[in-house]
Formats: C-alpha cells, structure tokens, sequence
C-alpha cells in the first residue's frame, strides 16, 4: 500500500440547545447535527517517522492551522497508536476545504478521518465502539463526524444518535476572515445567561420538521442557542445574516459557535443564486469565500486506497 485516503466532512448545527455548565466545566447539549458536502481529506502513507503537512485552498488562510506536534490530528494518531501499542508513524497530508475555527467542526472532520486513515494504514481493525470512543476524547465533535448523515447529539455532544433524515438541504455558508474560539463563546453564553436550564432545550420540533422534507418547515425551526453570544461578540455576524435574508435565504444561523453563517435555501438553485447575490462582501466586510454545500452526506469514509 501506497497511500489511503479518507474524506471527513463539515457539520452544521440545524438546532443546538445549551444548557448550564456541569461541574467538568462542559455543557449538556441537545443538538441536531448534519453534515455538509464540504470536507477535508486526511491522505496517509508508510513512514518511518510521523510527518504532518496542511494544504489549504487559496481563500484559506493557513496562518491559523496548528502546526506539526499541535494538531488534533497528531493527538488522534498518538491515541490510536497507544490504543494499540503501535508506534505512531505515517507521512499525513490534511488537504483543507472546511474553513479553521469556523463552528464547522473542521479539526473534528480531520481528526475523524485521520482515524479512519491511520487505522487502514496500521491494519489496526479497531472496532467502530473503539473509534468512537477515541474520537470522544478528541473532542465532543469527533464522533458525529465519524457517523454523519443527520444525528441527535446529547452528553456534551459525544452521543451520537442517528436520525432518518431522507431530505436534500441546500445550504450558503459565509465563512469568515477571522476565527472564533469556541471555549470564549461558551464562557459568554454563561455571563449572558447565568440562569441557563440545566437541561437544554429539546429538539423534538426541529425533528418533525426534519421529517417533513419541507425546507420552509425546517427554516422556521432553526435553533441556536450560540447565536447571541457569538453576535454579541461579533455584531458583524448579525448584519451578515440580516443581509442574506433580505436576499431571500430561508433563514440564515450562527454556525455552532460561529463566526461561519450558514444559510438555508429552497434547492440547489436558489442557493448558488444566494450566494451570488452575496458575493465576497457579504455584509460589506470582505469574506474570504461565499459557499455552497448540501446535506446530509456521509461520515468520514476511504474514498482513496492505492
Ligand atoms: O470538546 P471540544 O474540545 O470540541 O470543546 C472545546 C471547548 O468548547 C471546551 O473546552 C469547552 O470550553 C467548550 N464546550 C463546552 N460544552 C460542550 C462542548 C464544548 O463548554 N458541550
């Protein structure tokens, strides 16, 4: 074997209930999770060494990309290795797609599909409980990105449940110049809201509307809880979703924790003409690129192996 390489893809919080923080520090979710044909490949091949490089595409700005020894996926290979008692070896190249710091998930996307890749790559055979329970000490997104598709995640998001989900969902995404850190957002969601629930609010509307393939349903019941907090940190967010409905979005959100703005659209057409409309300046600030992705699509999954 040569190479393999694995395709791990960008998630979308279609409702996210927070409520208070725990006494770990984390805050129980319930959350609707899908994931977006917008991935990253994580390509892994024979090494005697451990060798990580980051390609970025050319709107992406790689200064924010942690570095060899400091990426999530030097972590999920050392956990993998230990798990096996396996040297921790490979020469891995994450090709970039999902913007960094985005609320996309797109470290989690990578350290999934490294995952895959180095379990191929070791001829590991882990069990897909043994994965998943790797992916959740590598943060509360992993394992839905090893699942995909459209999931209930409850716990601090690590539980995943898998939800029939037969609709095609057209999303605009307007990732941002600048990243959002996720503990900062959460730190404000608790000064905003020091009488959260402790347990979130529930996601059984946003389901049925799920089930009923009717985008307009679906756009209506669109739920964020991180929403304020992160407009509140950056109020450019809130003229950018403003922007986008008044160009004929279904409704537009807060990406997870942010500063990506997803934004819900009737087909495939209306998207690509949303995102024209909003072009690269999207709310008069510069925005790196304007997208289009739909959901669900698959978890991370070889899609390469030579
Ligand atoms: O699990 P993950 O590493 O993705 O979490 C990043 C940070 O986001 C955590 O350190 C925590 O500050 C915050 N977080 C949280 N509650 C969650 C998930 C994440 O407070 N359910």
């Amino acid at each position: 074997m040569t190479a393999v390489t694995v395709r791990a893809p960008a998630k979308i919080n279609l409702h996210l209930g927070v409520g208070a923080p725990g006494a770990d520090g984390f805050h129980p979710l319930t959350t609707v999770y899908q994931a977006i044909g917008l991935c990253d490949d994580v390509t892994a091949g024979p090494s005697l060494d451990w060798d990580l490089a980051v390609t970025v595409p050319a709107w992406m700005d790689a200064a924010g990309i942690p570095l060899l020894g400091e990426n999530i996926v030097d972590r999920a290979a050392a956990l993998l290795a230990a798990h096996h008692d396996l040297a921790m070896t490979g020469e891995v190249v994450i090709t970039k797609a999902i913007p960094v710091a985005g609320g996309l998930a797109g470290g989690s996307a990578d350290a999934a599909a490294a995952l895959v890749a180095l379990d191929r790559l070791w001829a590991a055979a882990t069990s897909d409980d043994d994965l998943l329970a790797l992916a959740a000490l590598l943060g509360s997104d992993v394992p839905f990105a090893l699942v995909g598709g459209t999931a209930l995640g409850t716990g601090r998001g690590e539980v995943v449940t898998p939800i029939d989900d037969r609709g095609t969902w057209w999303w605009v995404l307007v990732p941002s110049d600048e990243g959002l850190s996720t503990p900062k957002v959460y730190r404000h969601f608790d000064k905003l809201f020091p009488d959260a629930p402790a347990t979130p609010p529930p996601a059984d509307a946003l389901l049925d509307a799920v089930a009923s393939e009717d985008p307009l349903r679906l756009a209506e019941l669109l739920h964020n809880d991180l929403q304020l907090p992160a407009i509140d940190l950056r109020p450019d967010l809130g003229r950018l979703i403003d922007r986008g409905q008044n160009e004929g979005a279904l409704r537009g959100i807060v990406s997870g924790s942010g500063p990506t703005c997803v934004f819900l659209c009737e087909s495939a057409d209306h998207a690509r003409d949303l995102a024209g409309a909003l072009g690269h300046h999207a709310d008069g600030r510069e925005h790196p690129a304007v997208l289009v992705a739909n959901g669900p699509v698959a978890g991370a999954h070889l899609v390469e192996y030579v």
